[in-house]
């Protein structure tokens, strides 16, 4: 490691990287190895048992993953760190690693599907309880507390209706009441918002959004403190559901950039929401940044900039967001977001479709929204090819 804790957040994402080889590479090589060999076999025996540090076997250790979670750890401001194949294995290894039969988890509804999905469906299986909360309702979270609540998760900004959650009162919450507090970081990355700072315990990324930025590769983090990693580490270890080394290397690659394509990302955000705010086929628009969001002055004392995402409703319900899709000439329409390409989604028929019409309310997913990933293209280009769809889409 080169890193020095003096440098700043650019820096650090720069220069953070496994000591060089004795080739000099400036780069850093891509360890693609399943295993690693030992010198002898006492030294096998002692690397196992853990007498001696040395890389083993790569589900568990490698050198390009490592890089990847001493960077995040770094930039997020963690003790440590684990990497995992997916975002959906950093959240499922959390709940799995330090929840127990006959626990309670409190999570806010406001979060990606999957999520949801998880905590019902998979952790009553094993005897985990849970109590969904409402975001835009922080104060009543406290009533949710329960003897046996051991952990806090939520989104802030959250997908897709952006609301933001204090974390400074999630923490007080979670301090008074012992509970582990876990802040999924997704649409913000640490280059926005270092939940850590704000007492988080743990910070979840799916590094596969704006962490890679250039929709190449999955992947996923869990950092924070020592003794709660320590726990997902020794769970992947044994189940495996580990980042692939080449993923880790093209990550940590990604994240030397993230600064500058991040900065971007807002900026062109903030112009589209601008643009559209006062538009007259437009009943709301959301974004973090924007003067009269509901929660601007907390998004500014939490977030650098307002990120990558901006949400708007499009008057004339559903059928309007499946033909404003369907006008796009430019923007992107996938199941992803934070990419260099403008992405567009309709949460209501897609993302969000399994859920009631109702719950979708609940968490601001009126009929008609659509959830723009501003990307890296000109802004003109970017504003023209909505206004041309919001046009044709009448
Ligand atoms: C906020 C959030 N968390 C987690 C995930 C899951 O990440 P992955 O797709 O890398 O498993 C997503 C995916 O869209 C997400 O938006």
């Amino acid at each position: 490691m080169s890193s020095k804790t003096k440098y700043r957040f650019e820096t650090q994402a720069v220069r953070t990287q496994s000591t060089q080889t004795g080739f000099r590479e400036h780069s850093t090589p891509l360890y693609l190895t399943s295993s690693f060999t030992f010198e002898t076999a006492e030294q096998g025996r002692d690397i196992f048992s853990g007498d001696e540090d040395g890389y083993l076997y790569s589900r568990f250790s490698n050198p390009s993953c490592d890089e990847f979670v001493d960077k995040m750890s770094v930039l997020e401001g963690a003790e440590s760190g684990i990497a995992t194949a997916t975002g959906m294995a950093a959240i499922f290894v959390t709940f799995a690693a330090l929840l127990e039969k006959g626990d309670h988890l409190i999570a806010s509804k406001a979060i990606f599907g999957n999520s949801i999905n998880i905590i019902q469906k998979i952790l009553p299986k094993w005897g985990i309880e849970h109590t969904l909360v409402d975001i835009k309702k922080q104060e009543t979270w406290e009533q949710a507390v329960q003897p046996n609540t051991k952990m806090l998760f939520y989104e802030t900004p959250a997908n897709p209706a952006l609301d933001i959650v204090d974390m400074e009162q999630a923490s007080e919450l979670c301090k008074t009441h012992k509970i582990i507090h876990c802040v999924d970081n997704c649409f913000s990355t640490p280059y926005l918002q270092q939940p850590i700072k704000f007492g988080a315990d743990l910070v979840i990324h799916s590094a596969t959004k704006f962490i890679d930025g250039q929709g190449r590769v999955m992947g996923g983090a869990i950092l924070g403190k020592s003794g709660l990693v320590e726990k997902t580490y020794e769970f992947l270890r044994r189940t495996g559901p580990s980042l692939s080394p080449f993923n880790a290397w093209v990550l940590s690659k990604s994240l030397e950039t993230l600064a500058v394509r991040m900065d971007k990302h807002c900026d062109n955000a903030i112009q589209l929401a601008k643009h559209l705010e006062n538009h007259s086929e437009i009943s709301f628009v959301t974004y973090p940044f924007l003067d009269n969001f509901y929660q601007v002055d907390l998004a500014k004392k939490q977030m650098k900039s307002g990120g990558g995402i901006v949400s708007f409703d499009l008057s004339g319900g559903a059928s309007r967001g499946s033909k404003f899709l369907n006008s796009l000439q430019m923007s992107s329409l996938t199941a992803n977001l934070g990419d260099t390409r403008t992405i567009a989604t309709h949460p209501a028929s897609t993302t969000h479709s399994k859920i009631t019409e109702l719950e979708r309310l609940e968490v601001g997913i009126t009929p008609g929204l659509v959830r723009i990933s501003a990307g890296l293209e000109h802004i003109n280009d970017i504003i023209e090819d909505i206004e041309e769809a919001i046009h044709l889409s009448k």
